[in-house]
């Protein structure tokens, strides 16, 4: 199957109450994991790229491992810029075989943050791609830009509404209290989302697919198994499940997860190698890891985001 936009999948996520994962990839080994969760449970899925990704992988190689892993499964997948950080960006990716481009005007002023989304959103219409833009800011570490809890701010509804109107984008990243990273909150500290921010834009924008990122639970065992093979990870707490199965229901459409499989990738890693000191064979330590990935993101759909059984 070729791959699709978002358009379709948000809108029978929006009605059917449940969200579609967007995992960020890297690597083959990332992409295949994703992939074989997604395929064994019959779920369309988001494979998103940032910049980084970019200029680690290729631009070339992330698209035709995107590709292959749509054509071998034949579900919907859709192959997203994710923090799209300029214009430029975002053309080079939607000319590049990209079907969805985010732009991350997030920390300009309002206004020019509307005239750059607006912009993408031009080009990208007009070549049949779909764009996600980004209102309020989040805490946490993106592309090695590090936004601390006090300098994040939430999204007002009201600017919203007036954002989504201006730019004409699909999509919007809106703050509620997650971050990026595997950091979220400290031990002992009791996570909170503003979920009256969603609902009031749920009610103002009835159908507006809304996305919600730096939403990484931040799985306690793989956590454990990192320090326990030789890792240093500093007590970490990431967004409880309940909260996210909440916002599926309500119009979150797209949930973003990556620190999850770095997570999960490296604890798998650290126990082979530990346990097996004279294996050098990547084939050999590299499956445990996509493994393990694969399991991660098979109970991201099935017990979280809802996605099973809708592809
Ligand atoms: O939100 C950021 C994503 O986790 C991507 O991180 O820029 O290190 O690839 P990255
Ligand atoms: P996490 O760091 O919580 O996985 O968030 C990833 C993200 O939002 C990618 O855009
Ligand atoms: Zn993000």
């Amino acid at each position: 199957m070729p791959l699709v936009t978002t358009k379709e999948m948000f809108q029978k996520a929006y009605e059917g109450g449940y969200a579609i994962g967007a995992f960020n990839v890297n690597n083959m080994e990332i992409v295949q994991g994703i992939t074989r969760a997604a395929k064994k449970l019959d779920s369309p899925v988001i494979l998103q790229c940032s910049a980084s990704a970019r200029k680690y992988a290729s631009h070339g190689y992330l698209v035709a491992m995107v590709k292959a892993a749509a054509e071998e499964t034949g579900l919907p997948i859709a192959l997203h810029l994710d923090h799209g950080p300029d214009f430029e960006t975002c053309k080079d990716c939607v000319d590049g075989g990209f079907t969805s481009v985010m732009i991350d005007g997030s920390s300009l002023s309002f206004e020019d943050n509307i005239a750059v989304t607006k912009k993408v959103v031009e080009y990208a219409h007009a070549h049949g791609v779909v764009v996600e833009g980004e209102l309020g800011t989040l805490a946490g570490v993106e592309d090695e830009v590090q936004v601390s809890a006090e300098d994040a701010f939430y999204t007002s509804p009201d600017e919203a509404c007036e954002f989504v109107e201006k730019t004409g984008v699909d999509s919007l990243a809106i703050a509620i209290g997650t971050s990026h990273g595997a950091y979220k909150f400290k031990p002992g500290q009791n996570p909170e989302l503003k979920f009256d921010i969603l609902e009031e834009i749920g009610k103002r924008m009835p159908g507006f697919p809304i996305v919600l990122h730096g939403a990484s639970s931040v799985d306690q065992n793989h956590i454990k198994m990192i320090n326990e093979y030789g890792g240093k990870m500093p007590d970490a707490i990431g967004i409880p499940e309940d909260m996210l199965r909440k916002a599926a229901a309500m119009a979150v459409c797209k949930i973003n997860v990556d620190s999850d499989i770095r997570i999960a990738m490296t604890a798998a890693l650290r126990k082979y190698l530990a346990e097996n000191p004279t294996q050098f064979d990547p084939r050999k330590y590299l499956t445990p890891a996509r493994d393990l990935i694969t399991e991660v993101v098979e109970h991201k759909i099935k017990d979280v985001f809802g996605s099973n059984g809708r592809a």
